[in-house]
């Protein structure tokens, strides 16, 4: 990552308070309270940014990011929900692609014919799949699985502003999206970076997985963030 600006994102305090801990020669920046934190990790600059939680604050958040601080690279980070029961906590997925899985359109229903979210489809922002960009998805492949002792899988993001905890509505929607996990803010990121034109990633601890009934750990969002730092020790060229 030498000589590389890079805008790196969490949506909540615990994921990441431990980046800006790191951050040599620090200056914090407030714009329409989004919070971004300038510094360096060895020879990499470093924007870490608080997009707050949520699809439109990622979106939000990444616009104002890109248009005030010019990175080459934005990685968008955090904790996630897995959609598939072979994923575990603990488990990355670096996201090759990335998928809008809140989306539909729905048939009309008139009073008194209930609701059915099995009968709706992905509309045409539930259609579109966002890639990642394939240098920055090998390169944190490799370190991860260099550096990391649990699974790291590549493969589809899951995102949107909802938190699946339905076993056959996760099911239903993997068979849909074929995503590994779900989160709240990646879709945005990867929308708004493509439109820039900017390398983008989303990389995802897994923090739950409501299929094989593992509760929420935040706390995993500290250890993706402690291999954050030594690939930042590290030297990646790119
Ligand atoms: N579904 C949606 N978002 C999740 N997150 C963690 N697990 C899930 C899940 N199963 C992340 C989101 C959001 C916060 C609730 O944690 O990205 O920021």
């Amino acid at each position: 990552m030498k000589n590389k600006t890079i805008l790196i994102q969490g949506a909540m305090d615990i994921e990441v308070e431990y980046l800006i801990a790191q951050l040599e020669k620090k200056e914090k920046h407030t714009i329409a309270g989004y919070e971004f934190y300038t510094g360096y990790i060895h020879t990499s600059k470093l924007i870490v940014s608080k997009t707050l939680v949520g699809v439109v604050n990622a979106t939000t958040s990444t616009t104002i990011g890109i248009m005030t601080f010019q990175p080459d690279i934005v990685i968008n980070q955090g904790i996630a929900g897995a959609h598939k029961s072979n994923i575990h906590i603990g488990d990355i997925i670096i996201g090759k692609k990335c998928c809008n899985i809140n989306a539909f359109s729905m048939p009309t229903k008139h009073k008194g014919y209930s609701s059915n979210p099995f009968e709706w489809e992905p509309n045409k922002r539930g259609e579109e799949i966002q890639s990642g960009d394939e240098k920055l998805v090998s390169t944190f492949k490799e370190f991860f699985e260099s550096y990391n002792e649990n699974t790291i899988y590549t493969g589809t993001l899951g995102s949107g502003d909802v938190f699946n905890r339905e076993y056959d509505r996760i099911t239903w929607l993997q068979n849909r999206f074929n995503h590994l996990c779900e989160d709240m803010e990646s879709i945005g990121t990867y929308s708004v970076c493509n439109r820039f034109k900017i390398p983008r990633i989303g990389i995802r601890i897994v923090s739950n997985n409501e299929l094989t009934n593992e509760r929420l750990d935040k706390e995993q969002a500290v250890i993706l963030q402690k291999l954050f730092i030594d690939f930042f020790n590290e030297i990646f060229s790119f």
